[in-house]
Order: C-alpha cells, then structure tokens, then sequence
C-alpha cells in the first residue's frame, strides 16, 4: 500500500481555488454530487438575472449570444469538439434523453456498456428499449480491449456507451482505446463525462459525449451539456422546438435543435466563469491535485476498521468509496451523523450502479481544497460515527 506523503501536490493551488469562493462550513467532500461554486460564477448569473429583468428575458438571452457561444467553445475543447457541435441543456440525465431521442435508434437495438455503468443511464436505454450487451472488463472494471476487438469481429452494437468516470467509485474508462477500435469498425462511441469532465483528463475520439457542470467544473446546478462529432452529427435526428427557426441565433443548426429552449440561460453563463476559472487555474495540475488528496484520503480510510475501500488507494481522481464490512450497518445513517459532524459526504444506494454493487457505499469526494490535516481529520470523523 503506497504511504501518505507529507505534501500534496500544487498545495499553492488548493489555497487559490479556496481564495476564489465562500469558505466551506465544515468540510465539504461531495463535488461528485455538486461542486462549490465561486463567488464570480455567483455574480455572473446573478448579472445575467439583473439583465433579463431589466430588459427582458429572451431580449437578454440574444445580447448574450457570443457569451453564450464561447461557453459551447471552451466546453467543446475541454472535450474535443467544436462550439457548432455543442448542445446545452439542463443536465447530464437530460442531455442522455435528447441524445437517444435524436439519434437513428429503433427498439432493440443493442448498447454495449460495462457492467459498473451508472443506473440511471441503464434506465434511460430501458426507456428507449434498447438491450444492453456487457463488455468483459479487468480486474478493476476496465474495458478489456483484447475481447472488445474480438467480439467486433463477429458483432456490432448500435452504440457503444461509456461512463469515462464512474461515480461511484474511482474508476476511469479507456476511452481514447475504445473509440480507436471501435471508431475503425464504425461502431459509435457515446461517453458519460458528468464525473471526468474537470477530474481527469479526458481524450479526445468519442463520437458524442455528455454530462454536466455543477461538479468537479462547479458551475451552476442546472446546467448540462451534450456534443455530437460528424458524421454521427448529421444522422441526428432532433425534435424541433416549436417556434419558427430564425428567432435565435444559431437555431436551425442540428446541435442547436437539441438544445432545451426553455432554460436556466443565466447558469450557462455562470458556467462560461467556471470554464475561465478551470482554465485559469490549470487543468493538469487540478487533476494532479485532485489525484493527489484522492490518494491521501484512500490512504488514510483504509486505516479505518469496519471500512474496506472500493478501489486500490493510487486510483484515478478524488472520489473515494467505502463499503462497511457489516452488511446490517446503515450507510445513511453514517452519512447522516457525518453532516451533522459538519462532514457532507454521499450514502450511494446499489440502484446507482446495480452490475457493480449489492450494498450501499460512503463516497467521498472532495476538491482541491481538502487538506492533509483535513483528511486525517474526515478519517478521525469516520472512527467516531
Ligand atoms: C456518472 C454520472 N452520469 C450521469 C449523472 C447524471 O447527471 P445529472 O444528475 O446532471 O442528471 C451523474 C450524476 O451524478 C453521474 O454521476
């Protein structure tokens, strides 16, 4: 088992990020539920509020189309797209809906998926009646490419469907992989990054992603998003908004036509000051930190009896998951006693990923912000609950 070093890294970095928001009360260790945001993404959306007051509300929405379209831009290159090919809607569940609504599906028709993929999404291939095919995977959950090639030899799934981050434990997909050997037997790539985007590092390749950014990005709740790469783009087929093309700019435009029209306008351009802030800050050294306090806090939970962690304590990213070795022992209850203890943390139910847990797990999943003595203080919590 790798040793906690005394140091994390880029600690400069933590003190910045803290710098730029409201300081916690008590330690927050849920971003793969909602980040925090800062106070300029506040005042962004609150400015935004101010003018659809002022000059009203769809008025507004047009001054602000070249916010608006820079926001899809520096979205669509955190994740390897163009602005045109960036949809935004309300959230990761919703962009997943639009994206099945519009792309050439019939019922039947296959997905494959591994089987820690996140239940919700499970569900919404239900609703569409698609069937899920599961991939064999490694010892810790990863798609094994050397099947995935061969089973591609003899078989085609209509999409192939990736959570490139897993939310309930720290598990990173090979994406980039993935898309190569199926994109080379046109088989679409269609990747989950409502956990990765902002946590990791993410490759470019898929034919469509999705997600949201209130988490590890810290946007606004109520802000999704949804990109779409040609040729898949032009097989899209969206269902129009109901009022004539033209109005918006933009409108008419394939990716556009997925767009929710009624919508949280002032989140997204809150979300346009996330994307600066991430970028400002640092992407690579944000991932290292955040591997970095994931490491540290796996390190020092394990030490905590009646806990066994999920994953190996060098996993990827921040998210940290245990299972309680007593069956009978209520994880909402420990999750509960935590806030109460100031410590906000999740108690995941096997419902969100059922091919991957039977029982309920504690999730941790702090930002850049936690400490050294902040994790050994979250583990002392634990002790005591
Ligand atoms: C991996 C994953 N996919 C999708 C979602 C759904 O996103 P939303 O809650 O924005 O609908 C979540 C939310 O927790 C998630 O963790």
């Amino acid at each position: 088992v790798p040793t906690v070093t005394d140091e994390l890294p880029h600690e400069t970095l933590g003190a910045r990020w803290s710098g730029l928001r409201m300081p916690a009360k008590g330690l927050h260790a849920d971003t793969a539920a909602s980040g925090r945001t800062s106070t300029a993404v506040r005042a962004a959306v609150a400015s935004h509020l101010d003018l659809e007051a002022e000059l009203g509300a769809y008025v507004a929405e047009g001054a602000a189309a070249e916010q608006l379209t820079e926001v899809r831009r520096h979205l669509g290159g955190l994740l390897g797209f163009d602005a045109d090919d960036v949809a935004l809607v309300e959230s990761g569940s919703a962009a997943l809906a639009q994206l099945l609504a519009a792309w050439p599906l019939q019922p039947g028709d296959r997905v494959w998926a591994v089987p820690s993929e996140w239940g919700p999404n499970l569900s919404a291939f239900a609703d569409f009646r698609l069937e899920v095919g599961w991939l064999d995977v490694d010892d810790l959950g990863r798609v094994d490419l050397e099947a995935l090639r061969n089973r591609l030899r003899t078989d085609r799934p209509a999409f192939l469907h990736l959570t490139a981050m897993a939310s309930h434990r720290p598990l990173v997909q090979p994406v980039e992989e993935c898309a190569e050997i199926c994109t080379a037997a046109e088989v679409p790539v269609i990747v989950d990054t409502a956990q990765s985007l902002a946590q990791v590092e993410f490759p470019p390749g898929a034919a469509a992603v999705y997600g949201t950014g209130r988490k590890f990005l810290c946007g606004p709740r109520g802000v999704g998003y949804l990109a779409v790469r040609d040729p898949w783009q032009a097989n899209l087929v969206p269902r129009f908004p109901a009022l004539p093309p033209g109005i918006w700019p933009g409108q008419g435009s394939p990716m556009r036509s997925l767009e929710s029209r009624e919508a949280f306008v002032a989140g997204r351009i809150g979300l346009g000051t996330a994307l600066r802030e991430y970028s400002d800050l640092g992407p690579r050294q944000i991932h290292e930190r955040l591997h970095g306090i994931g490491r540290a806090l796996r390190a020092e939970l394990a030490e905590v009896p009646g806990w066994v962690l999920t994953a190996p304590v060098d996993a990827p990213g921040s998210i940290t998951s245990l299972q309680p070795e007593d069956e009978h022992l209520d994880v909402a209850q420990v999750r509960a006693e935590l806030l109460r203890r100031g410590v906000v943390s999740t108690a995941c139910g096997p419902e969100r990923a059922p091919g991957d847990i039977t029982r309920p797990l504690l999730r941790f999943s702090p930002h850049l912000d936690l400490t050294l003595d902040g994790v050994r203080e979250l583990a002392a919590h634990l002790r005591e609950t």
